[in-house]
C-alpha cells in the first residue's frame, strides 16, 4: 500500500469498519462507567448483517445511530494581522494572503487558557442542543496543546459542571476533531446508546509552539476552540454516513514539535558523583516541511473523502458542503477541484483565523450553521489532516 508520502509501506495503518474485535463499553450506573474489551466479531446489539455486494466482508451493526444536535465556538480576543507579522519577520500581507489565504489569526494572551475557550465553545453547543451540563455522559477533548501535560478534558468537564460525565483527551493534531467525532459515534453505537450525549471539543493553541522568528511557520497558525454535541438516535436518523481514518508515522519528520532534553544538568548522589541527566520538560517549536505537507494533503485528502463517500453510498456531486481542515486556501482549492466540488459549496473561514489545528473544523462548522449557510438535513463532507501524519474524513448530516 502506498503511504502518505507516496512510498510503499506495509505498516501503514488505516481504519474503516474493519473486522476487528469490538470495544465493548457498558454503563451499569450513570456515575460509574466502565470499559472492557471482548474478542469476537459480534454486533453490539446482536444485530449484525453482512453488507450487500462489494462490502460483504464488513459487518454492519444496525440499531443505534448518532447525530449532531449542537455546536459552538470561541476564539481569543487578541488579533494578529499579516501586517503585524510583517513587523516581526520579513514578510508581507500580499505574500501571506496569496500563498495561504490567511489575513488574521487570534492568539491566547494574558491569563487566558485553552480550557477556558473550550468551555465557552462547549456551552454554545449545549445551549443549541437545549441540554443541561448534567445530561452530558462523555467529554472528548481533542487537542495537541493542553494546558496540562496530562490533558485538560477533565478540567473542561469540571468547569462545565458535567458532573455525570467521563472525560479524556485525544491527541491527533489537525485530525483530532475528526478522530474525536468518530470516536463519539463509536461510543454511542458500542453501548447501544448507553452514552446518550457526548461533547466533542476541538481546541488548540499552537501559538505556544510557534517560532515567531520563522516566517515559514509563524504566518500559518492561530488559536481557537470549537465543539459539537453528538447525541444517540435511532439508526434511521444516523448522522454519520461514512468515515475513513489513516495514520503514517513515516511522515512524522515532515511536521513535528519534539520533546527536548537538557543534558547540561546532572543529578548527583550524596557524594557528588553524577548519576544521570534529567530530561527537561519542554518541546521544540513546530518544525515543518511546508512543501511536503502540502503535497501530502492534496494527494491524501481527496482519496480519503472518496473512500468515506463510498462508505456512505454517495458521490461528491450529491453533498451539500465540503468542509476541510482550514490549513491553506490553496489546499482547499486543490482538493475541491480534484473532487469537482464547486467553490460555492466549499466552506472557508481561514482568512480570519489561520490554521487552528483541531479547532478549525468545528469553528468553521459553527460559523456556517449560525450564519445560516448549513441547514438542517444538509450533508457535509469533512476532512482533517496534519502532524503524525494523520488524516481522515467523515460524511455527516446536520441534525
Ligand atoms: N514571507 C515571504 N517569503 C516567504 C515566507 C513568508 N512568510 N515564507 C517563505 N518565504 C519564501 C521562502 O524563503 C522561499 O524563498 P526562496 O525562493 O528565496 O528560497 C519562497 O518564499 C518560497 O518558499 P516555499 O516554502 O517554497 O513557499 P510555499 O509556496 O511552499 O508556501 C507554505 C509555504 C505557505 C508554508 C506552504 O508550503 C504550505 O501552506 N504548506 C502546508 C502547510 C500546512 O498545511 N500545514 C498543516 C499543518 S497541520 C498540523 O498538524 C499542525
Amino acid at each position: 500500500m502506498a503511504n502518505a508520502l507516496g512510498l510503499v509501506s506495509s505498516s501503514l495503518h488505516s481504519f474503516r469498519w474493519r473486522n476487528r474485535a469490538p470495544l465493548w463499553l457498558s454503563r451499569s450506573d450513570k456515575r460509574a462507567p466502565f470499559i472492557c474489551c471482548a474478542a469476537g466479531d459480534d454486533g453490539v446489539e446482536g444485530h449484525v448483517l453482512g453488507a450487500a455486494s462489494s462490502r460483504s466482508h464488513r459487518p454492519r451493526v444496525i440499531g443505534m445511530g448518532s447525530k449532531l444536535v449542537g455546536c459552538g465556538s470561541s476564539v481569543p480576543k487578541l488579533l494578529i494581522s499579516n501586517d503585524d507579522l510583517a513587523q516581526i519577520v520579513e514578510t508581507s500581507d500580499e505574500w501571506i494572503s496569496v500563498r495561504t489565504g490567511i489575513r488574521n489569526r487570534r492568539v491566547l494572551s494574558g491569563n487566558e487558557t485553552l480550557s477556558g475557550f473550550a468551555v465557552d465553545a462547549a456551552k454554545g453547543a449545549l445551549q443549541m442542543a437545549q441540554l443541561e451540563a448534567e445530561e452530558v455522559d462523555l467529554v472528548i477533548m481533542c487537542t495537541s496543546t493542553p494546558d496540562d501535560l496530562f490533558g485538560c478534558g477533565t478540567q473542561v468537564q469540571r468547569d462545565l459542571g458535567c458532573k455525570n460525565a467521563w472525560a479524556f483527551d485525544i491527541t491527533a493534531a489537525c485530525s483530532g476533531f475528526i478522530v474525536g467525532l468518530i470516536s463519539a459515534t463509536r461510543f454511542i453505537k458500542a453501548t447501544g446508546g448507553g452514552f446518550q450525549n457526548i461533547l466533542v471539543i476541538g481546541a488548540d493553541a499552537l501559538s505556544r509552539y510557534v517560532d515567531w522568528t520563522d516566517r515559514g511557520t509563524c504566518i500559518l497558525f492561530g488559536d481557537a476552540a470549537g465543539a459539537v454535541l453528538v447525541q444517540a438516535c435511532h439508526s434511521d436518523e444516523d448522522g454519520l454516513l461514512g468515515f475513513d481514518l489513516h495514520s503514517d508515522g513515516h511522515g512524522h519528520r515532515q511536521l513535528n514539535a519534539l520533546a527536548q532534553g537538557d543534558d547540561d544538568k546532572l543529578i548527583s548522589n550524596s557524594n557528588g558523583a553524577p548519576l544521570f541527566p534529567p530530561r527537561k520538560s519542554s518541546f521544540s517549536c513546530i518544525q515543518m516541511n511546508g512543501k511536503e505537507v502540502f503535497r501530502f494533503a492534496v494527494r491524501s485528502v481527496p482519496q480519503s473523502i472518496e473512500a468515506a463517500l463510498e462508505e456512505a453510498g454517495l458521490s461528491s456531486s450529491s453533498i451539500d458542503w465540503l468542509l476541510l481542515h482550514q490549513a491553506n486556501q490553496r489546499i482547499i482549492d486543490a482538493v475541491s477541484n480534484r473532487l469537482e466540488i464547486p467553490s460555492d459549496k466549499v466552506i472557508s473561514n481561514l482568512a480570519n483565523y489561520g490554521n487552528t489545528s483541531a479547532a478549525s473544523i468545528p469553528l468553521a462548522l459553527d460559523e456556517a450553521i449560525r450564519g445560516g449557510k448549513i441547514q438542517a438535513g444538509n450533508t457535509i463532507a469533512t476532512a482533517g489532516f496534519g502532524a503524525g501524519l494523520t488524516w481522515g474524513s467523515a460524511i455527516i448530516r446536520w441534525r
